[in-house]
């Protein structure tokens, strides 16, 4: 059992006070921080330097964190919230997400799979749930863009919400306040708010200034789904798999460049500004401290104008990092099967 400290959890002089950060507000009237810290080592930043992160950001004052089972480092993550509980930090100050793996999808395997990681965090309830992604295709971390899960399927929605039903199960146990989805399409997001008894409360989805995802981003939050934005900053340190010649960088375009500039600052901080006054929430990931102090400071101080925001606005590429290669099911596929770009799902 985790000791707590009668003293009061204090910030770093530094940090920032997390009662000045922006909120989202949840279908459920629930508030989650409208910033929160990643914790995908990409594969190359080790758990141990990930949970050090989690301690230090909390110290500065983040209040939300993304985690999942598939990042491997949610035991040692569990650590780092016990020290920080410990030191007087109260669980109801913090929103922590975790992610169900895909494989583990099938019905008997998602309550355990949510209860290891709920024992890995060291935690009594998780805040938010999420499917992690629509299809059961696993893949071993580390490997190249050309892996396959042998048993690989399309979305097939009988299955997902056969899935679902379980997460929803675990809301009515009060182990878990809200559940969501990640890296859904307007074509599936409908089925899905067709059939679930409890909603989604987000959809996690890729969303930087080359990759806003406009129609997406609408119909979420026209269904009163919060949007959270991973690789807000166009993720400059991905793993391998996820690179192609033709993708672009955010922070090395000259809107941003020039918007940095104006505001003596760096073209990261610019995409979490845009990101947070734009309505989504950005989840950056960054295990040294300058840079994650840094991106909680971006956006509680020095906002963008209105002209700044139009202007990012009309620098968007379409340029999908994270195109799940991994996750397709028959050979000679293209990665756009993934996304139903034409409004259906492919089978
Ligand atoms: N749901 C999903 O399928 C999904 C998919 C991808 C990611 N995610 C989540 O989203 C999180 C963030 O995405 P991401 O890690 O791909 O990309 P990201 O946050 O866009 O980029 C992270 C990289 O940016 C660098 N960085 C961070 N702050 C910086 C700053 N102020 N100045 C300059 N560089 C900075 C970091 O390097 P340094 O360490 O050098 O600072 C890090 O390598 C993940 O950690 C994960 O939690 C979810």
């Amino acid at each position: 059992m985790t000791m707590h400290s009668t003293a009061p959890f204090t910030i770093a002089t530094d940090g920032v006070d997390p009662a000045t950060v922006p909120q989202r507000v949840l279908y459920t009237g629930a508030r989650m921080p409208a910033i929160g810290l990643g914790t995908f080592g990409s594969d190359h930043v080790s758990g141990e330097q990930v949970a050090a992160a989690v301690v230090g950001a909390i110290g500065v004052g983040y209040r939300h964190l993304d985690c999942a089972a598939v990042y491997g480092n949610e035991h040692l993550i569990g650590a780092a919230l016990q020290q920080v509980l410990a030191g007087g930090l109260r669980r109801e100050e913090l929103w922590i997400t975790s992610k169900l793996w895909n494989n583990k999808h099938a019905e008997e395997d998602v309550i355990p799979a949510f209860q290891k990681s709920l024992t890995d965090l060291r935690l009594e309830y998780l805040d938010l749930y999420l499917v992690h992604w629509p299809f059961p295709n696993h893949h071993d971390p580390g490997v190249d863009v050309t892996a396959r899960a042998h048993n690989a399927q399309p979305y097939l929605h009988d299955h997902y919400m056969k899935t679902w039903r379980q997460l929803e199960k675990l809301v009515d146990a009060g182990l878990v306040r809200h559940i969501g989805v990640s890296n859904m399409t307007i074509a599936k997001l409908k089925l899905l708010l067709r059939d679930a008894r409890i909603k989604p409360a987000v959809n996690e989805m890729e969303l930087h200034p080359h990759f806003q995802q406009p129609a997406l981003f609408d119909y979420v939050r026209s269904q009163g789904i919060e949007p959270i934005g991973y690789s807000p900053l166009g993720s400059p340190n991905r793993p391998e798999r996820d690179r192609t010649p033709e993708d672009t960088t955010d922070i090395e375009d000259p809107v941003i460049m020039g918007i940095a500039d104006r505001h003596g600052t760096h073209p990261a901080l610019v995409c979490l500004k845009w990101a947070v006054q734009r309505g989504q929430t950005p989840i950056p990931m960054s295990a040294k401290r300058k840079n994650y102090l840094a991106n909680l400071r971006a956006v509680v101080e020095d906002p963008l104008t209105e002209s700044e925001m139009a202007a990012i606005a009309a620098i968007d590429r379409n340029c999908r990092l994270i195109k799940g290669q991994v996750f397709l099911w028959r050979e000679n596929q293209n990665w756009q099967d993934l996304w139903d770009e034409d409004g259906e799902i492919a089978q």
